[in-house]
């Protein structure tokens, strides 16, 4: 019997999307013979039976591309924005699965895609993951495929950002992506040779960050670069956070965007920085620069290797896994295990020892 098997992207989009697709598609087309369907952009077109064919000329000249030739979407099956109502739309992406006569369903995706694919696992759907985002929050992955190309991105906006900092005597506060990890802007920070990284996972004192801005400018360096994750926040913020949760609520992050939450914390912090160290200070925001272009090397290499064995996977007929990259293997791992998890930097992390041993400020 010939396997038919779906494919979708979900969440924000990362480069290497393509090559994973590709990974997937070319290995159970070719290798096994199985028959394979891409369905646009996630779970939304899934529920609205929205598909492309995936042959070997779609799959064609995709290695190389970013983004996701499949589109995506952040809905999710049982909380979907139907008609102007959230709904659950679990019982329609079950039928349209059956519909479509699919054996399996791949799906791309971060945190939240592993809990969708859990939940469609849990409605009886055979689902297999691949972990993306440059965020690289995934738990039991080494790594996530984007991560790789975001932090060459990331380093070298940093790179230019050190010689117009050098040139004008400032400080440049530079936001890097990570709500909930701090993966992305602490590698960018120790590649890029930043001055302080704030991550969300070590809540800073901005007075200590004014501080080692300050120590630098005594020794003749009147320039800082300041790395900081959208999601790093002062301890104060952490309190009140925590006293917010407590209550649950936090009526500030529910009343505003979360990237206009982040943005407005990065201005901020340019300015308490200028009034307490006397330097100019700019803040730069990276944003969806980060997430744009070509995947790298590695990106291509690891989305194609984790792909790969994805098909190996289905032609085993091993569902309710995603696929881990652990060293050189990649693993399974029951979706039960990683949904929820989210993977943050722990504060005695090598990269964070390393970063306070050439000098670098966590403001803590
Ligand atoms: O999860 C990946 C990510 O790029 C985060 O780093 C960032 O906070 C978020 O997505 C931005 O989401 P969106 O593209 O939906 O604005």
């Amino acid at each position: 019997m010939t396997l038919s098997i779906g494919i979708l992207t979900s969440g924000g989009d990362t480069p290497g999307l393509n090559a994973a697709i590709r990974g997937v598609g070319k290995a159970c087309l070719s290798h096994y013979g199985m028959h394979i369907v891409g369905i646009r952009d996630g779970f939304r077109g899934l529920m609205e039976n929205r598909s492309m064919a995936l042959d070997g000329e779609a799959l064609s000249g995709i290695l190389t591309l970013g983004g996701t030739i499949l589109g995506t979407s952040r809905d999710k099956p049982h909380k979907m924005p139907v008609h102007g109502k959230i709904q659950d739309m679990t019982e329609t992406i079950v039928a349209n699965y059956h519909a479509n006569g699919l054996d399996c369903l791949v799906c791309l995706g971060g945190g939240g895609t592993m809990k969708n694919a859990l939940r469609l696992a849990g409605a009886g759907l055979n689902v297999v993951t691949l972990p993306k985002t440059i965020d690289n929050d995934v738990a039991l992955t080494d790594t996530t495929f984007g991560f790789d190309t975001a932090l060459g991105i990331a380093t070298d906006a940093i790179d230019r950002l050190h010689s117009t900092a050098h040139s004008h005597h400032r400080i440049i506060v530079v936001e890097i992506m990570g709500h909930r990890a701090g993966w992305l802007a602490l590698g960018a920070g120790i590649s890029g040779g930043a001055d302080v990284i704030l991550i969300p996972e070590i809540p800073y004192d901005v007075t200590v960050v004014a501080d080692a801005i300050k120590a630098r400018k005594r020794k003749g360096k009147p320039f800082s670069i300041v790395a900081v994750a959208e999601g790093a926040i002062s301890r104060q913020e952490f309190t009140e956070q925590q006293e917010s949760v407590a209550k649950k609520k936090d009526r500030r992050v529910v009343a505003l965007e979360p990237e206009l939450v982040y943005a407005e914390r990065t201005l901020k912090l340019a300015r308490q920085l200028e009034q307490l160290t006397g330097l100019e200070a700019r803040p730069t925001i990276l944003g969806h620069l980060q997430r744009g272009g070509t995947p790298s090397a590695a990106d291509r290499l690891l989305a194609t290797r984790l792909g790969t064995a994805a098909a190996d996977l289905i032609a085993q007929r091993q569902f309710g896994f995603m696929v881990a990259a652990h060293g050189e293997s990649s693993v399974p791992v029951r979706l039960e295990e990683v949904a929820g998890q989210v993977k943050t930097v722990p504060s005695d992390h090598p990269w964070v020892a390393s970063a306070r041993r050439v000098g670098t400020s966590f403001g803590d």
